[in-house]
C-alpha cells in the first residue's frame, strides 16, 4: 500500500527511478521512512547513520523495493566523520541527484564535541554545512537538490554566536531551536550562492511535522523538566503541526526530493508541501552571511572560498562548487572570544 509521501509523488510528472540519493540519519525515524519511500519510487538510497545494525536493516528493506540501498556509518559529532562520509560517497558515486540533510536531534544534556563545539550545533548544523560543501561537486548540475530538514521550532530560536562554544547555562530546547534556525539561514545563503555561481542546483528546507514517540522526542521528552519546558514554550503553531507517524512526517522531504517543485523553488522553507514564511530572523540576509562565514571558519573552510580572493561584503559572492577546499583544521576553542 502506498503511504502518504508516495501518494504525493505519484501525482508528479517527474521520476527519480535510477537516481542516487543520500539521506543522512536514515537508520531511524523520519529519515528511515524518507529513504524507504524514495526506494519504493525506484531510487538507490545511500543510508547514513551511526547504528550499523539498523542501517543494514533499512538497506534490506530498500533492496526489496523497486530501488536499492547501501549503508555508510559516520558520526556527525566530528568533522572527520563528515569528511569520511563524503569521501566514501564520492569514491563510490560519480553523481548523486539529491542530498537530504535529515540527521539531527534534541539533546537534553549539554556537552561539547572534541573540538569544543556545542554538540547540538555541531551535529544539527555544522555537519550538514560541511557535508553539503563536500558533496556539491557530485550533486547533479541539472536538477540536483539539497534538502535540509529544519523545524518550526526555529521560530523559538535565536542565533546566539556566543553559545556555540559553551554549555554554561545550556538549554537543550534553545540549542535545538538555534540549530534549526541555522538550518534555514544556511539553506537561504546556500541558495543565494548557488544562484550567483550560477548553478541549477536548488536548496530548500522544511518542517516535517511533530511525531509523538519519535526518537527525537523520546530523547527530549522523558525528563520531567523537559516536559515542563515544552509545555510552557511550545506555541500553538507548533502543537498544531503534530502528525501521526514518521511515514507521514517524511512526506515533505519526499516531495522536495521527487516533485518538480523541488527544482522550481530554491531558498524556500516548506511546511506541508507549501512554501511558508519562516521567522524574521531566518530571513535576515546579513545574519545568514555571518553564520556562513562563522561555520566556514569552524569547519576549516576558507569563508571566502570561490570569491576569487574577494571578501563577501556584497551579495555578488560566488560559490565555486566544483573546487571545494579539502583540508580540515581543528578550530581553536579560544578563538573569537567564545
Ligand atoms: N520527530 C519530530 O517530531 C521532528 C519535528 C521537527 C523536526 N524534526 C527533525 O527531523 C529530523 C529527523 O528527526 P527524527 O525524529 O526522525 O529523529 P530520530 O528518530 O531520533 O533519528 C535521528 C537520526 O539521526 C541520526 N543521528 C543522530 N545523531 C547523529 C550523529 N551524532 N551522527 C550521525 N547520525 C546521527 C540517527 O542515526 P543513529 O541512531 O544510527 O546514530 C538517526 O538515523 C531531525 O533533523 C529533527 O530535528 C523532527
Amino acid at each position: 500500500m502506498k503511504n502518504r509521501a508516495e501518494s504525493v509523488v505519484e501525482q508528479s510528472d517527474t521520476s527519480i527511478s535510477g537516481e542516487t540519493i543520500l539521506v543522512t540519519g536514515a537508520t531511524a525515524g523520519i529519515g528511515r521512512e524518507t529513504a524507504i519511500a524514495l526506494g519504493r519510487l525506484g531510487a538507490h538510497v545511500i543510508v547514513h547513520g551511526r547504528n550499523e545494525q539498523r542501517g543494514t536493516e533499512v538497506v534490506s528493506r530498500l533492496n526489496s523495493t523497486a530501488g536499492s540501498g547501501s549503508f555508510i556509518a559516520a558520526d556527525f559529532a566530528t568533522q572527520e566523520g563528515v569528511i569520511e562520509l563524503a569521501e566514501t560517497v564520492r569514491s563510490e558515486h560519480d553523481e548523486i541527484s539529491t542530498l537530504v540533510n535529515n540527521a539531527g536531534g534534541w539533546f537534553t544534556e549539554g556537552r561539547l564535541t572534541g573540538s569544543g563545539i556545542e554538540y547540538t550545533f555541531a551535529v544539527n548544523h555544522l555537519a550538514p554545512f560541511r557535508l553539503t560543501y563536500e558533496l556539491l561537486p557530485v550533486i547533479a548540475e541539472g536538477g540536483g537538490r539539497v534538502v535540509t530538514v529544519a523545524s518550526e521550532a526555529h521560530r523559538q530560536g535565536s542565533m546566539d554566536f556566543g553559545a556555540i562554544r559553551t554549555v554554561d547555562e545550556y538549554s537543550g530546547w534553545q540549542a535545538y531551536c538555534r540549530s534549526k534556525l541555522a538550518n534555514i539561514l544556511f539553506t537561504r545563503e546556500l541558495s543565494r550562492r548557488l544562484k550567483a555561481a550560477p548553478s541549477e542546483v536548488t536548496a530548500n528546507t522544511l518542517h516535517p511535522g511533530i511525531v509523538p514517540g519519535s526518537g527525537f522526542l523520546r530523547n527530549a521528552l522523558l525528563p520531567i523538566r523537559a516536559l515542563t519546558r515544552i509545555a510552557t514554550v511550545l506555541p500553538d503553531a507548533i502543537v498544531g503541526q503534530i502528525v501521526d507517524t514518521p511515514t507521514d512526517a517524511a512526506e515533505t522531504s519526499v516531495y522536495l526530493v521527487a516533485d518538480e517543485s523541488g527544482s522550481t523553488h530554491t531558498g524556500q522553507y516548506f511546511v506541508d508541501e507549501s512554501p511558508t514564511e519562516p521567522s524574521e530572523q531566518a530571513t535576515d540576509e546579513r545574519l545568514a552571511k555571518r553564520l556562513w562565514n562563522r561555520s566556514a571558519e569552524l569547519t576549516g573552510i576558507d569563508p571566502d572560498y570561490g570569491l576569487d580572493g574577494q571578501t563577501d561584503t556584497t551579495s555578488e559572492s560566488h560559490l565555486d562548487i566544483r573546487n571545494p577546499v579539502r583540508e580540515f583544521t581543528s578550530p581553536d576553542p579560544q578563538a573569537n572570544g567564545e
